[in-house]
């Protein structure tokens, strides 16, 4: 029985390679499985605020990293036809590319390096490319076999350390590849650090650089620089256009800026659920996984309130604000990050049924725990949300 049963698991193992597949699985989900819901309208609704909050400013949407997880086509196509939209821009060549398969007109802008031959099929798709390094004699190699000039924007490190020429050195490049026939530049662009006070400073160098540039004559197309946290920040860097990325997602950058009434912002994405099981608890029982505090004739341990539990959801305040303390205190130092890291049952309300939906998810921000300890280990714990009513 076993020696038939480890040539089945063998026979079963090679499957791939022999070409069979397995059967098909006849469940695919549980009824109780949550899902994440994704909202057009709201996509729309956000670029229609930033668009008023910029002066009617045009929206280099930034639509990277697979359309921050919701498909990169599926977020350009939901907001292509607004008039607010000058174009969308991707780090990678195939998510420009992808955007063209799906039938996007409007402008791409390609952020990521490309080498020579990725930049001959980027233009050959019509996706401008992002260029900070000398590549003016082999954009123009590739605007001749094309017939017409290359459109690229051009990117200044002013600060940050990151891609993109440096600002001192910025002025050389750009007159060249200004000055050649076969490249238009459409756009000149940086990226802040997002300090407020250092800003400023970049602002003031990129400002120092283009101004002296167009008084020579060129022509820097649209400048560009504030993605969503200068939305919030900095009026004077709004420029030409803005490029923006989670604020069209709905997400503010920082959680004071929800506050400053600037933009109501809606939250493209929603983690939905059914409730599975509905319980009344009483004074002192556990809740979640913890082993009631000084129960089984035992405190509980330094830093911790019980057992440890792997699979369920941070705590998520009735009313929204973020958690500031921990439902039950631990003994030792560290214990509020500890409790963090392992979370709360979710307290979803009171008209609750088994079966019944879940209230949607709002405002679910994640980002890396700042306590110390063992809470600074966790990955992303959610940290502010509020249930929709
Ligand atoms: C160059 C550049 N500009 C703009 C953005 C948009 O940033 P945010 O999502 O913070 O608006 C990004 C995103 O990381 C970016 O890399």
């Amino acid at each position: 029985m076993t020696g038939s049963r480890r040539s089945f698991l063998k026979l079963w193992a090679a499957a791939p390679a022999l070409g069979l597949s397995p059967p098909p699985r006849a469940v695919e989900r549980s009824s109780f499985d949550p899902w994440v819901e994704v909202r057009p309208d709201h996509l729309r609704h956000n670029v229609a605020q930033i668009h008023r909050r910029v002066g009617g400013r045009k929206v280099l949407a930034v639509i990277k990293n697979n359309g921050y997880g919701l498909g990169v086509a599926a977020a350009a196509q939901a907001i292509e036809g607004e008039p607010a939209i000058a174009g969308f821009a991707v780090v990678k060549l195939h998510e420009a590319a992808t955007l063209r398969d799906a039938g996007v007109r409007k402008p791409v802008l390609c952020m990521g390096p490309l080498g020579e031959s990725d930049l001959g099929d980027a233009v050959a798709l019509d996706i401008q490319p992002m260029v900070y390094t000398p590549v003016g004699a082999a954009l123009e190699r590739i605007a001749a076999r094309r017939g017409r000039p290359v459109p690229i924007h051009v990117c200044v490190d002013t600060g940050i350390g990151r891609v993109g020429v440096p600002y001192r050195e910025a002025a050389v490049l750009l007159r060249d590849l200004a000055s050649r026939r076969g490249l238009t530049i459409a756009g000149t662009m940086m990226t802040f650090t997002e300090d407020p006070e250092f800003d400023r400073e970049q602002l003031r160098r990129f400002q120092t650089l283009c101004d002296g540039l167009k008084a020579e004559g060129l022509s820097l197309g649209q400048l560009h620089a504030a993605s969503s946290f200068a939305l919030f920040q900095n009026e004077e860097a709004f420029l030409d256009m803005v490029r923006p990325g989670m604020a069209i997602y709905g997400v503010y950058s920082e959680p004071p800026f929800r506050g400053l009434g600037l933009m109501d912002l809606r939250p493209a994405v929603a983690l939905r659920a059914r409730v599975a099981y509905v319980k009344q608890l009483r004074a002192g029982d556990s809740a979640g996984g913890h082993a009631p505090r000084g129960s089984r004739g035992r405190p509980a341990p330094p830093g911790g309130q019980g057992r440890p539990s792997q699979d369920w959801w941070p705590a998520l305040p009735h009313r929204g604000h973020r958690l500031r303390e921990p439902l039950h205190r631990g003994a030792g130092p560290g214990a509020a990050g500890a409790h963090r890291r392992r979370g709360h049952p979710l307290r979803l309300g009171r008209r609750l049924t088994p079966g019944g939906p879940g209230r949607r998810l709002r405002r679910v921000r994640l980002r890396p725990a700042h306590a110390s300890g063992p809470a600074a280990a966790a990955p992303h714990p959610i940290e502010s949300a509020r249930d929709e009513h």
